[in-house]
């Protein structure tokens, strides 16, 4: 049957403006790291994007290297917007990276202008788009110089491959090069995309107040830390979890007994705001004002109705941000 999205879907979602430009991104947006791969269950995918759309959620983010394999979640990305998106695409804003290892040779990793066009020609390709909304330079090359990278994401724009030019985790001072290399060119950096959340502070010194007068936005990837910031984990590891998969990027490691009692305690400071412990999380990462949105994951769509309930409470008192800074610091 055709695919109607909800009539409601733009009642509730709050959309916030990505710094100076004239882009709203939704404050809570979906990627599709793990769970829409070519190994995981296409209806369940299909749910989960469709539930999404229909909550207002209309960012979805991807990567040349999602999957796995790699290059999968963009397939399955492209089958979706066939059956059900494509009538939608005006109301969609898609993005796509490139950064990391995706083909062999000299010609698909980091930052040269020859990988970062030819990896947007075969996400296209993949996604059977026209143009992307965002295109990501996805991590920092520290051989490729930075005049090189930006210019070919100038270029990118130009050619009408993309829309807007962005970067994912570039720390401030790379931050600023960047986004006067672009904007000398005419292109400005609409976003930066690093990893935030209650557990990783490492943009709070220096990279908000960065985007901040450089007039961009801010959307932060793993606000949820990939899952620990849930009460999935207190009970021991769940076999269907990210943390119980090989090809989770979650190590089981990583969920030490420290982390657990952290976790507890959050856990039970959440219960009394009325929330979830991922809802308080995400309603963490977007107290910050330059924060344009959360980019969350999800295996299920309970998760993604989850966090889009978030947004019913975003506020804090001081003692409550007080009480998290105290069990972070332990
Ligand atoms: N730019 C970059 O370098 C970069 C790097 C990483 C990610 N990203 C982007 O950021 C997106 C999100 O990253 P992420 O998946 O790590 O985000 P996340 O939101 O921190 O973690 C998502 C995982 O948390 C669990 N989860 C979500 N909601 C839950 C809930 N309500 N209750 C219990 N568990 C819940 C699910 O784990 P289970 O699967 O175990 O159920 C889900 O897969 C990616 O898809 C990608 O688009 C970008």
């Amino acid at each position: 049957m055709t695919y109607q999205p909800g009539n409601n879907r733009y009642d509730t979602m709050r959309y916030n403006r990505s710094g100076r430009s004239g882009l709203k991104l939704p404050a809570i947006s979906l990627g599709l790291w793990h769970n829409f791969g070519e190994v995981d269950l296409f209806e369940n995918c299909r749910k989960m994007v469709r539930g999404a759309f229909d909550l207002g959620i209309t960012h979805f983010d991807l990567a040349n290297n999602y999957g796995p394999p790699p290059g999968s979640a963009e397939e399955t990305f492209g089958r979706l917007l066939k059956k059900d998106l494509y009538p939608y695409r005006d109301e969609l804003i898609i993005s796509s990276k490139a950064g990391y290892l995706m083909w062999d040779g000299p010609y698909g990793d980091f930052g040269s202008r020859k990988y970062l066009v030819a990896s947007l020609d075969q996400s296209l390709k993949r996604m059977g788009l026209e143009y992307v909304d965002i295109f990501y330079h996805h991590r920092p090359d520290p051989d490729t110089p930075l005049e090189e990278t930006m210019g070919a994401l100038d270029y990118i724009v130009r050619s009408g491959r993309a829309l807007y030019a962005a970067v994912s985790n570039y720390p401030a001072d790379l931050v600023k090069r960047a986004a006067e290399i672009l904007r000398d060119l005419g292109t400005p950096c609409l976003i930066n995309q690093p990893v935030y959340n209650m557990f990783n502070r490492w943009i709070e010194p220096e990279l908000l107040d960065e985007l901040e007068r450089q007039g961009m936005g801010c959307i932060v990837f793993s606000p949820l830390a990939q899952g620990m910031l849930s009460d999935k984990y207190l009970k021991g590891i769940p076999g269907d979890s990210r943390a119980a998969k090989s090809h989770g990027f979650l190590k089981k490691s990583a969920i030490t007994e420290a982390r657990l009692s952290q976790i507890s305690r959050l856990n039970d400071l959440a219960a009394q705001r009325g929330q979830t412990l991922a809802q308080m999380a995400l309603a963490w990462v977007l107290r910050h004002p330059g924060m344009t949105s959360a980019l969350i994951g999800a295996s299920r769509i309970s998760h993604i109705e989850d966090a889009v309930s978030a947004l019913q409470n975003l506020a804090f008192s001081d003692e409550e941000l007080g009480r998290i800074d105290a069990i972070l610091g332990e």
